[in-house]
């Protein structure tokens, strides 16, 4: 049997007294979709750190596509095909799309400053291009990023987290300050990517619209925990998880 592309075991991780991340596990199979939500403070940030190697976890396993990556670091795991994109925008606004894009796919560090200063590499611009014209951007393809509406410049920073063709890609809020007209485009967007790739994504969001209409499958984190797994229409009947965002 094929082992799952994410396989998250026991994870905690505290700051302090606050346990951030509370014995969580989870499975992502090839080819899903898995939402993560969950109130703001609720863990969810933390939880992507530790699997991208950003921070280290106080315990717990975790498995990419049968393999440990507990101790691995991100520069590692972007070698073994996992992208990301950020809370916060990661673009360099006074560099123009195109470029953002490429030297994205020159990252090795995880951060700015990584690819700022990574070697160059020529064979990029093909896949650039072909991701400008999948993200509809071409006309602003040549503009310096920072001159973007934020909308615009979201869709740039989800870009260039697939420059490394990743097989797996973790998106925190992708629809964070987003104008509402964008949304269903973004969530068209990572359907068809997703499609097209064949590629696993796991994706934080608080736009509930978004994840149920998005995601084949959703957790819901509330105080570190997992309150619930299941797919959208099991979560939208789940007593549970109405109480917590309703605040019963
Ligand atoms: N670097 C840190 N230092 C101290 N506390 C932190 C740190 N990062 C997160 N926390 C705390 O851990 C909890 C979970 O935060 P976070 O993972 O950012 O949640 P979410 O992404 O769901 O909003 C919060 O109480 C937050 O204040
Ligand atoms: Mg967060």
């Amino acid at each position: 049997m094929t082992p799952p592309v994410l396989q998250v075991a026991d994870l905690a991780k505290a700051y302090g007294a606050i346990k951030a991340v509370d014995g969580v596990s989870f499975e992502v199979k090839p080819g899903e979709i898995f939402g993560v939500i969950g109130p703001n403070g609720s863990g969810k940030t933390t939880l992507f750190n530790s699997v991208l190697g950003q921070i280290r976890p106080d315990r717990g396993r975790i498995a990419l596509n049968g393999r440990d990556i507990t101790q691995v670091s991100p520069r590692q795991l972007n070698r073994l095909g996992v992208g990301r994109t950020f809370q916060t925008l990661q673009v360099f606004g006074q560099m123009t799309v195109r470029d953002n894009l490429i030297v994205a796919a020159q990252e090795h560090q995880g951060s700015m400053l990584g690819r700022l200063f990574a070697p160059g590499d020529s064979g990029l611009g093909a896949r650039a291009d072909a991701l400008i014209d999948q993200f509809r951007i071409r006309h602003v393809a040549h503009q310096k990023a920072g001159e973007l509406s934020y909308g615009q410049q979201k869709l740039v920073d989800i870009a260039m987290a697939f420059m490394s063709e990743p097989a797996l890609v973790l998106l925190d809020e992708p629809c964070a300050g987003v104008n509402p007209s964008l949304v269903g485009g973004i969530s068209t967007l990572l359907k068809a990517l997703n499609r097209e790739r064949q590629g696993s994504f796991v994706v934080i969001e608080h736009n509930m619209d978004f994840v149920m209409d998005l995601c084949h499958r959703i957790l819901v984190m509330v105080e570190g925990r997992v309150l619930a797994v299941g797919t959208p229409d099991e979560i939208r009947a789940n007593k549970q998880v109405l109480d917590a965002y309703l605040g019963n």
